[in-house]
């Protein structure tokens, strides 16, 4: 059974504490998103997660396997701002896990093509990153992460710097690919309506060093559309998370 356990991550940088004794939890097939304003951890905590940055001390299991501080295996991140190497183009990224993996070329060139089938890209498989869009390279960083078919994926604010069509755009394909495909996955954010929207369960963070101020249970059925952003119900949860957010920056 896919499951992730992060367990007492505590982390300074130069005497400032920002992540102290934090713990959660992904169940197979959970979408969790970590919410809170900038600065208060968040993506102190995905690196942490995805070995990149060290925790001062703390365990992360992976499917059983203790994975603290190393990269690699089972996990695929997605960042803000398109990581693309700019001499591969769009399905040579896409593939690049698989190579590493030692895939043979027509499977990982199999495999790299349904997952640009699925961001919509398949007209732009020869094409290089600097020949695509903002939002085509984000879709080419999604194919890429659920590529390596990862038991979890690491989103961090992998949507924050487009616009905000686009954004809803990409926010719809990235449900209807996990619908299809249901990964574990954290993803960083600070929108609450993206949260809201995406999300099973969300992880209210205060301001640093961050901690969980509230667990909630998105009460909201699948599949997930686009109107529903304009349900009372809905509403009445993004406001009171807001409200949430703002009492704990003014305390
Ligand atoms: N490599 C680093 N060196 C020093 N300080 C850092 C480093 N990375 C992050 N920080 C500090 O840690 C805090 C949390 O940063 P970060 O995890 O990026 O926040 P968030 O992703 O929630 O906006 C910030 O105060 C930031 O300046
Ligand atoms: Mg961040």
């Amino acid at each position: 059974m896919a499951h992730l356990t992060v367990s007492n991550i505590s982390k300074s940088f130069a005497g400032l504490p920002v992540l102290v004794e934090q713990s959660l939890e992904v169940q197979e097939g959970e979408f969790v998103a970590l919410l809170g304003p900038s600065g208060c951890g968040k993506s102190t905590l995905l690196q942490i997660i995805n070995g990149l940055v060290s925790a001062d001390s703390g365990r992360v299991v992976l499917d059983g396997k203790d994975i603290t501080g190393r990269t690699g295996s089972g996990r695929g991140m997605v960042f803000q701002g398109s990581d693309l190497f700019p001499w591969r183009t769009a399905l040579e990224n896409v593939a690049f896990g698989l190579e590493v993996m030692g895939v043979s070329k027509a499977e990982r060139t199999r495999r790299a093509m349904h997952y640009l089938h699925m961001v919509g890209l398949d007209g732009a498989a020869d094409k290089w990153p600097h020949q695509l869009s903002g939002g085509m390279q984000q879709r080419v960083g999604i194919a890429r992460a659920f590529c390596i078919q990862p038991s979890l994926l690491l989103m961090d604010e992998p949507f924050g710097a487009l616009d905000v069509q686009t954004r809803d755009i990409l926010q719809d394909e990235l449900v209807r690919i996990w619908e299809a495909e249901r990964k574990m996955v954290l993803f960083v954010t600070h929108g609450i309506e993206e949260a809201l929207y995406l999300a099973d369960r969300i992880l209210v963070f205060s301001k640093r060093p961050a901690h969980v101020l509230k667990e909630i249970t998105v009460p909201f059925e699948r599949p997930r559309r686009e109107d529903m952003k304009l349900a009372p119900e809905f509403l009445e949860l993004r406001r009171e998370i807001s409200d949430l957010l703002r009492h704990d920056i003014k305390a």
